[in-house]
């Protein structure tokens, strides 16, 4: 018998303390009106000094697991995508299994940046095969307040913490049925245009390294827009072709939220009015692999989405990795 799966639950954290434009004016050279033109942020959340990622990614799954009226026993599979784990091991997934008391679960953490979520829900979709792992638990989670370099204008301005969390369900009948279909792609010819460049077995941080921030993110900024703007168009494009779904057909394009110029531009290309593309750049700013949970989670609690709408995710990050799915809400 084939075995569909469908969105039980979603749910999103977001941290208390707000750091403004207005903020980063007195941190670095900079201003609230440049920030604005060039990325559409206003704001963004940053995690408490002892909040890590798992603890922010532990709330996300409590409230999704609430709205999907499961408990944490109920989990089976727990996938977290992150590239700000709590230490380098163990995976941030064994954490929140431990803080959400996810007992009967097999926990890991996936490695794909911005990209991270669709990757994490992908390789969810396929392991939930109804036999071995029935009720999966997928968060993207990131505290990218601790890999940013708080004195470079250039990327100290975009990004802020958050998780999402998403629960998916083995279901056998095709009515139910929420995951429609994905595409995913990576390209290593890129790696240095978005990376952090110690901390790992490379570059372990000694004190020259820490002296020089190479625990810190450095990107192209140019070039990834460039890059992210073509791939993300593509794919997404691609992957309705694959499905057959036409654009009118989909309520929300819900893009990872880094620049609302890189947003504009593939709403743009796609030819999706404003008014179907989901932003919250300007409040969130770009939280990597929790932006498209985050978004998620945001329209199904504003009651923006009915029972048989489409969503067309799509992603960009450092590697490079690229995703985009296509999610049907079959809830009542
Ligand atoms: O999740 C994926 C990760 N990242 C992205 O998707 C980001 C992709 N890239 C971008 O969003 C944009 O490239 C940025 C927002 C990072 C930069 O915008 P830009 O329009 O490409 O600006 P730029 O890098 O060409 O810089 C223009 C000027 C430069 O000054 P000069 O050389 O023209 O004198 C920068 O030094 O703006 C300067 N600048 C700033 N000025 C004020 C760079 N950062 C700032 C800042 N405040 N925060």
């Amino acid at each position: 018998m084939q075995n569909y799966v469908r969105i039980a639950g979603t749910g999103s954290y977001l941290p208390e303390k707000i750091l403004t434009n207005f903020d980063l004016e007195k941190m670095v050279e900079t201003s609230d009106e440049w920030i604005r033109t060039r990325t559409g942020i206003a704001q963004r959340h940053i995690a408490a000094k002892d909040e890590a990622t798992s603890d922010m990614g532990a709330v996300a799954a409590t409230n999704a697991l609430e709205m999907a009226g499961m408990t944490p026993e109920d989990i089976d599979l727990i996938i977290v995508a992150t590239i700000t784990p709590d230490v380098p091991f163990p995976n941030t997934g064994c954490y929140i299994q431990k803080k959400i008391g996810a007992k009967n679960a097999t926990a890991f953490s996936v490695e794909a940046a911005c990209s991270g979520f669709v990757f994490a829900s992908d390789v969810a979709v396929s392991m939930l095969d109804g036999k071995r792992y029935k009720r999966a638990l997928v968060v993207g989670a990131e505290k990218m307040s601790s890999i940013v370099d708080w004195e470079d204008r250039s990327t100290c301005v975009l990004f802020g913490d958050a998780a999402g969390a998403m629960i998916l369900e083995a279901v056998e009948n095709e009515e139910e049925n929420s995951y429609i279909g994905a595409q995913l792609g990576t390209d290593g010819n890129f790696s240095d245009i978005l990376y952090v460049p110690g901390g790992g077995s490379r570059m372990p941080l000694d004190e020259i390294a820490l002296n020089e921030k190479l625990n810190c993110l450095r990107m192209s900024g140019q070039e990834v827009f460039k890059q992210a703007v073509n791939t993300m168009s593509r794919v997404s494009v691609d992957l309705l072709g694959q499905t057959g779904i036409d654009f009118d057909q989909v309520r929300w394009l819900v893009p990872h939220q880094a620049n609302i110029r890189i947003i504009n531009a593939i709403r743009k290309k796609l030819r999706l009015p404003e008014e179907r593309c989901y932003v919250n750049v300007d409040r969130i700013g770009n939280s990597s692999a929790a932006t498209i949970p985050v978004a998620i989670d945001e329209i199904v609690r504003n009651g923006d989405i009915q029972k048989g709408d489409l969503l067309l995710t799509v992603a960009f990050g450092g590697g490079l990795t690229w995703g985009s799915s296509i999610l049907r809400w079959t809830k009542d």
